[in-house]
């Protein structure tokens, strides 16, 4: 069955919106990106340009995979729907449709009114803020059609939070995306109690139209499904680090080598970016209590920021990722 909701209007053009917003053009949507300032066009616009870069890159990159037992693993998932037969013609033929859709599809708006009037789903995938979301659901509300199904990308925040300023909370919930969209093309779908269960189904096709794996909850969580294992995690190897137990390298090593996963927690850290992980540390009740593991990892933690080492994008954390 088909979803039937082809006009999609992406609210935010930060990192996830911009991603999300091209991967339904990949998979022929006709996107929206509701931006609330020229300024915001000028930092929209280049992100549009760079991941578009990246997906098509990734996409030809794929090539390289076939033969390769790997390649049934490497390659872009959100990009390729099947590996199994693939050829080199087939990609070059995704990639030439992917270059018309991003220069079809992909349009830009500043008026709200316009940007909505025909939207079947609009995906807000603005910053982490209760009243920059809340002051968005409130202005929307009364643009919206009555058909349009309204999704959060929020990663902290329930919708059950929000579903009172959307006007339509039987038409609202949460569809979760994963950085790098295109690799790791997981969706999370996760309604509040006044989710109509029919449009959860809908959202669970449109998640499959747009290449992504849905995975579904049958009830709000905060941190959903992914996150609700990965913070523990995380938090238990910063500990083992925090409180001297053993180093980083050794860490990941005892994880990557025990149970086969690619990469160990200190990786993964890297990846998220460390800010992230301060951030969520210091949250915990004990952040503040001097010689708690929790205030000792926010130190460690405190420290490298200080000095530049966030991660992956600073090229350092706690790998060196610039040699
Ligand atoms: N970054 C991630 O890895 C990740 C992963 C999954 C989900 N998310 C979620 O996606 C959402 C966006 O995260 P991001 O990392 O893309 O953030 P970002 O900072 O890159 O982008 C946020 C965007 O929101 C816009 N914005 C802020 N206030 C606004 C307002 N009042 N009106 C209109 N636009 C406004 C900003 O201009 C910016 O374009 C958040 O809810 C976050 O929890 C992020």
């Amino acid at each position: 069955m088909a979803s039937n909701l082809n006009k999609v209007v992406v609210a935010g053009g930060g990192v996830l919106g911009t991603q999300i917003g091209l991967m339904c053009a990949y998979a022929g949507k006709d996107v929206t990106f509701w931006l609330r300032s020229e300024g915001s066009i000028g930092r929209t616009q280049p992100k549009i340009t760079r991941y578009s870069s990246l997906m098509l890159e990734d996409l030809l990159g794929a090539k390289a995979l076939i033969g390769n037992p790997m390649g049934a693993f490497l390659y872009p998932k959100g990009l390729i729907r099947s590996w199994n037969g693939i050829t080199a013609e087939d990609i070059d033929a995704l990639a030439e449709q992917a270059k018309k859709n991003f220069a079809e599809n992909v349009h830009i708006e500043l008026d709200m009114a316009a940007a909505v009037a025909d939207a079947d789903v609009v995906i807000e995938s603005m910053s982490e803020d209760p009243k920059a979301k809340i002051g968005v659901y409130n202005a929307m509300k009364d643009l919206l059609p009555e058909k349009t199904i309204l999704l959060t990308n929020s990663s902290t925040m329930l919708p059950s939070t929000f579903a009172e300023y959307t006007g339509r909370p039987e038409k609202y919930l949460a569809l979760h995306f994963a950085n790098t969209i295109w690799k790791n093309n997981t969706a999370e779908v996760m309604g509040h109690p006044g989710t109509d269960p029919e449009i959860y189904k809908l959202v669970v096709e449109f998640a499959d139209e747009i290449n992504m794996i849905p995975l579904q909850l049958h009830k709000e969580q905060p941190g959903y499904i992914l996150n609700s294992m990965l913070v523990p995690f995380l938090s238990a190897a910063q500990a083992l680090l925090a409180t001297g137990v053993a180093d980083f390298e050794t860490i990941d090593k005892t994880w990557e080598l025990a149970t086969g996963a690619p990469a160990g927690p200190f990786k993964i850290l890297d990846i998220v970016g460390l800010e992230t992980a301060y951030n969520i540390n210091q949250m915990k009740p004990d952040a503040q209590t001097e010689g708690s593991v929790t205030n000792l990892i926010g130190k460690l933690l405190k420290e490298k920021i200080d000095r530049g080492e966030t991660g992956v994008n600073a090229g350092i954390g706690f790998y060196d990722y610039r040699k």
